[in-house]
């Protein structure tokens, strides 16, 4: 079984939308994957997501309440897949000793970026990560996983 793991700084915002969306796909797709979501630092750690993220995510039909920030462990290097929000995750990860880093923008957003909300005011912050988490994860699992 493949393990795709999403990356972002808290944990609480980007990467359990990026977690809840990737484990639709796989299930919409009868996919078999492992998909987990951690953060590279351990701000939030046992915290819910962020309740934008909740809300935002529920909105589009996905449930993420189940999901608690964690900060990453060397245990995930086993993963296949590691998939970072941002530069500064990337840098992060380089830093920790992560190879073969996937930044999710290289897939349907020509290498953007999925910008982090937490400091924007109102919900269109939440609004565009989903929406560009979405596009990319639609790339991605058509490219990765053959679908058509
Ligand atoms: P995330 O957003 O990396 O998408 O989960 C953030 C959450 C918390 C903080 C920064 C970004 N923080 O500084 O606490």
């Amino acid at each position: 079984m493949k393990k795709i793991l999403f990356v972002c700084l808290g944990n609480i915002c980007r990467s359990p939308i990026a977690h809840g969306i990737a484990q639709y796909l796989s299930t919409q797709n009868n996919l078999s994957l492992y998909i987990d979501s951690a953060g590279t630092s351990g701000f939030h750690k046992g915290e819910s997501p962020h309740h934008k993220s909740i809300w935002v995510s529920n909105k589009y039909g996905i449930d993420i309440t189940k999901q608690k920030s964690r900060p990453l462990n060397e245990d995930d290097k086993e993963f296949d897949y590691v998939i970072a929000m941002d530069d500064a995750n990337i840098k992060d990860l380089s830093h920790m000793g992560f190879e073969h880093i996937i930044k999710l923008g290289d897939y349907g957003l020509n290498g953007a970026d999925i910008i982090d909300p937490y400091y924007l005011p109102g919900d269109e912050g939440f609004e565009k990560v989903f929406s560009d988490v979405n596009i990319a994860l639609e790339e991605f699992f058509k490219k990765e996983f053959d679908l058509t």
